[in-house]
Order: C-alpha cells, then sequence, then structure tokens
C-alpha cells in the first residue's frame, strides 16, 4: 500500500439509522468529519446524542446505514466483517468508561493479552508490555490485580493495553466517567503526552471542561456534527 497523504479519518454524509422491528431510529445525520493523523479531537454532547454510535463507527465496531468512511484512504463499507475485525486490532487501540480489565489477570498480563491474539511472542509481549506500563507511570504495579489499584490507575491500565499493539489511533470513549477530579487529570494529562508521542486521539465527553484539552473540539447534538473554531468556544 502506498502512504496517503489525505486524512486518517475521512466520513462524508454519513448516517446511521437503528431499525429494530418497526422502531427506525436516525442516531447520525449527514456527519461530515475529517480527522488528520497526528490530531486530537475531542466529540462533545449531551447523553443520547450520538457520541457512542459515532465512535463505534469511527473503531469499525459497526457499520454506517449511509455516506461513507474511509479510513487511511480505504473505503471500510467495502470490508467483510472479517476485514474489519482486522483493521480494528491492528489500527485501533480503544478506551472506554468502565475500564473492562480481566479481574484474574494480573496488571502486566492484562496489557499483554492484545499481544497474545496477535500471536506475539512470551518475550517480546513482556517487553512491549512492561514499555507501555512505565510510560503511564505503573511499572512498579505490574504484579497487582485490577481489584488491588484505584479507578485512574485501572484507566492507566486500559490506556496501556489499548497502545500495546502500537495503533494509529486512539478512541476514548468517557475515559474519565467514572473518575474524581484528579484522577481525571492525570488521565487528560496521560492522553496530552500520548498526543503529543504523534498518535491521533479521539476523545468522547460530555464534559466542556475535558474537551477544552483537546486541539480540536466537535459538538454532537440530535445526530448532527458542528465544530467549534479554535479560540471561540461555545458558551
Ligand atoms: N443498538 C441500538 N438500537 C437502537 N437505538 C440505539 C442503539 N444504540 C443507541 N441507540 C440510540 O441512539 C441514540 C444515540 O446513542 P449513543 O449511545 O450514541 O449516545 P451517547 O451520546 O453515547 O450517549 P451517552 O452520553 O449516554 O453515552 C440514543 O437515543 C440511543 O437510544
Ligand atoms: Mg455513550
Amino acid at each position: 500500500m502506498t502512504s496517503s497523504p489525505g486524512p486518517l479519518i475521512s466520513l462524508r454524509r454519513a448516517g446511521k439509522i437503528y431499525q429494530s422491528g418497526r422502531v427506525r431510529f436516525e442516531a447520525l445525520r449527514e456527519i461530515d468529519l475529517e480527522v488528520a493523523a497526528g490530531d486530537y479531537l475531542a466529540i462533545l454532547g449531551p447523553s443520547g446524542s450520538g457520541k457512542s454510535t459515532l465512535m463505534n463507527i469511527i473503531g469499525c465496531l459497526d457499520r454506517l446505514t449511509s455516506g461513507s468512511y474511509l479510513f487511511e484512504g480505504d473505503d471500510v463499507s467495502g470490508l467483510t466483517d472479517d476485514g474489519l475485525a482486522l483493521l480494528r486490532n491492528r489500527r485501533i487501540g480503544f478506551v472506554f468508561q468502565s475500564f473492562n480489565l480481566l479481574p484474574r489477570l494480573d496488571i502486566l498480563e492484562n496489557v499483554e493479552l492484545p499481544l497474545i491474539y496477535q500471536g506475539v511472542s512470551r518475550r517480546e509481549r513482556r517487553e512491549r508490555a512492561m514499555a507501555q506500563l512505565e510510560t503511564v507511570g505503573l511499572a512498579d504495579w505490574r504484579r497487582h490485580l485490577p481489584t488491588e489499584i484505584s479507578g485512574g490507575q485501572k484507566q492507566r491500565v486500559a490506556i496501556a493495553r489499548a497502545l500495546v499493539t502500537r495503533p494509529g489511533l486512539l478512541l476514548a470513549d468517557e475515559p474519565t466517567g467514572n473518575l474524581d477530579s484528579r484522577s481525571a487529570a492525570d488521565i487528560m494529562e496521560v492522553l496530552e503526552t500520548i498526543h503529543a508521542a504523534g498518535r491521533t486521539v479521539l476523545l468522547i465527553t460530555h464534559d466542556p471542561g475535558v474537551a477544552a484539552r483537546a486541539r480540536r473540539q466537535v459538538h454532537i447534538i440530535d445526530g448532527r456534527l458542528t465544530e467549534t473554531p479554535v479560540g471561540r468556544p461555545l458558551t
């Protein structure tokens, strides 16, 4: 594949309709969005506005019902489910509000897990997981279980796990939603470090204070997107 000079993410007139039986709900309407590689974007909006729906589309966990989605210039709608899964596992890291760590595995093993699925050797797994734990400041905690650490620490482990596969894109859906303000500030600092290291970060939040730390902000309301110009925040 040739390296594409275009955006990492390009959505054009993207729409998503949920349909179950006779009930039809238009969750995303005519979304136009481009995200350049290396950008740091916050998607801001109230509960039910379509933030997670949009993240699931961008993260290749779900498909559009209209419009187009190009990831690194490739049309995602043309991929099979296996193709989508491959793209997701190789190129996208996910962080959720609820950490999703496996309780019986220690912290190092949790971070290593995505590399087991990729067939990486035991030794390389260990090295890469340790390096990620160091970047989030938790190397000394590697033998602890998830139940033995704080919420902020759990989220840092989740970030290390999301990055251990070296994805180009990190998607974080309300990563500070379950955290006290101090741990939340801590996580925002980690995300800034990740962005500064050259990764593309896409953050979903309903908290304007959290969104203000990103480089770019878009608002989603009733499934429609509007961009806030830099330096002129909505009040
Ligand atoms: N699988 C589904 N089937 C039907 N409707 C759905 C489905 N998933 C989401 N919706 C609806 O789509 C709308 C957007 O949901 P979404 O989860 O994207 O909102 P959100 O902005 O992430 O909200 P929150 O801040 O509460 O997480 C909501 O009205 C929701 O009820
Ligand atoms: Mg949501």
